[in-house]
């Protein structure tokens, strides 16, 4: 991967080697006169530094500790926050999925684009690719791309719902998300399967007592109750003591938990008890504002986020996600018109998710 960086020509290699060097030298000569030497542990840390010219005075100055440190800070909002999604071949790569319109990651940027104060956050999005497919085509789309090495499972295809390989990249998910807290970043995880329609820092809460804020399948109405039914696939999480405790102990339950997920898992620590005893705030997040096919918002004018849950098949949430944008498009247009006569939009309603339902084999409208 790191290759990727290298210009081809040996010319500019050797521009580049020459101009590391002369940076070097006046560091060193800088820093010679204090007493110790601040070089010797950037030069241990940075072993590979003459892959990535780019990063070299940054590095000299903030000491990055490795590639994900750096893509991390690149991201970075000042306040140490990130927005972090994974994806994996079949989720990035248009020639993986030969049915799908679209890929889920392009869908996502689109959202964001076709979004209502959205388009900036793109910078500060970190995708993680989990295979070398992935990684390549988020390289190509120029967006801040991590590539999270897995000790030979193969990643890449569909991972449908439930199956093996879907859990273990779901922990390994869990492992990397867990330092990515004990680094101190705070980061807002979502699906790539997630459209973003508003800003979602907008209707986040600001109280920094509050650790965690988790979307839900099913709202019940109140956001402190731990009956709500989670959903791992977009939640906000402070970096702290606390919640570095509680994916700690997460990860720790993965091998007492053959044929669940770790959305089960965490949803049956939540069941334990394990937010009182660690002291966690958490906040549920109502349906209104961070919905999903399993509960549609009620609000065009509140909804944040539409997630593809209670979906199987990425072929079919490409459909249904499709749809979702177009119903955006379709309000934000007739709120134009109305806005313009002084009106508003009465009652709008997402398109049916026809394309999830037959991958269950069910028929016929559950959109009540
Ligand atoms: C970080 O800053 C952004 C932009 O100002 C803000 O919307 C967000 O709520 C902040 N995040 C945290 C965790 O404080
Ligand atoms: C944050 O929430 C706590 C607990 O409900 C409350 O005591 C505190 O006043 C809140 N802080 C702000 C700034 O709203
Ligand atoms: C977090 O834990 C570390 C090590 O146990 C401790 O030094 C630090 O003070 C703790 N921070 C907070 C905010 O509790
Ligand atoms: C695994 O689960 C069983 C049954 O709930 C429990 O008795 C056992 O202590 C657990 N083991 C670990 C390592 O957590
Ligand atoms: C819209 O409402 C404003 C204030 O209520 C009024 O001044 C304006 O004439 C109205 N415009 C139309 C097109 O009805």
């Amino acid at each position: 991967m790191k290759m990727d960086h290298y210009p081809k020509g040996s010319l500019s290699y050797l521009t580049v080697l020459s101009l590391l060097f002369a940076g070097f030298l006046y560091l060193w000569i800088t820093t010679s006169s204090s007493t110790s030497n601040p070089l010797l542990p950037i030069q241990s840390q940075y072993n590979c530094l003459p892959q990535n010219p780019e990063i070299a005075p940054a590095a000299a100055i903030a000491v990055p500790r490795d590639d994900l440190e750096l893509v991390l800070s690149k991201a970075s909002m000042p306040n140490r926050t990130v927005i972090i999604t994974f994806v994996n071949r079949a989720y990035a790569d248009p020639g993986a999925e030969v049915d799908a319109g679209t890929t889920l990651l392009d869908l996502f940027i689109r959202s964001l684009w076709l979004g209502e104060g959205t388009r900036g956050l793109l910078d500060h999005v970190v995708v993680v690719a989990m295979d070398r497919a992935a990684y390549r085509m988020c390289r190509f789309r120029r967006l801040n791309c991590y590539r999270l090495e897995t000790d030979g499972v193969d990643f890449r295809g569909e991972k449908v719902y439930m199956s093996e390989d879907f859990i273990r990249m779901m922990w390994r998910r869990t492992a990397f998300l867990g330092d990515v807290l004990k680094r101190g970043y705070n980061f807002i995880f979502t699906d790539t399967d997630v459209m973003w329609l508003r800003n979602p820092f907008t209707k986040l809460s600001r109280n920094e007592s509050e650790d965690l804020q988790i979307s839900t399948d099913v709202f019940n109405g109140n956001p402190w109750s731990e009956d709500n039914f989670i959903n791992t696939g977009f939640y906000s999480i402070r970096s702290n003591n606390k919640t570095v405790a509680l994916f700690d102990e997460w990860y720790s339950r993965r091998e007492n938990a053959t044929g669940k997920k770790e959305q089960d898992v965490l949803l049956g620590l939540v069941r334990e008890g394990v937010l009182k005893r660690l002291d966690l705030r958490v906040r549920f997040l109502d349906t209104i504002f961070f919905s999903g096919f399993c509960e549609d918002s009620k609000d065009f004018t509140e909804v944040t986020t539409v997630h593809a849950n209670c979906c199987r098949s990425i072929t079919a949430k490409v459909f249904d996600l499709t749809a979702v944008l177009r119903d955006w498009k379709r309000f934000k247009l007739l709120r134009k018109k109305m806005a313009a006569a002084n009106g508003t939009v009465a009652s709008w309603r997402w398109t049916n998710h026809m394309g999830c339902w037959r991958a269950w084999g069910v028929r016929g409208n559950r959109n009540n």
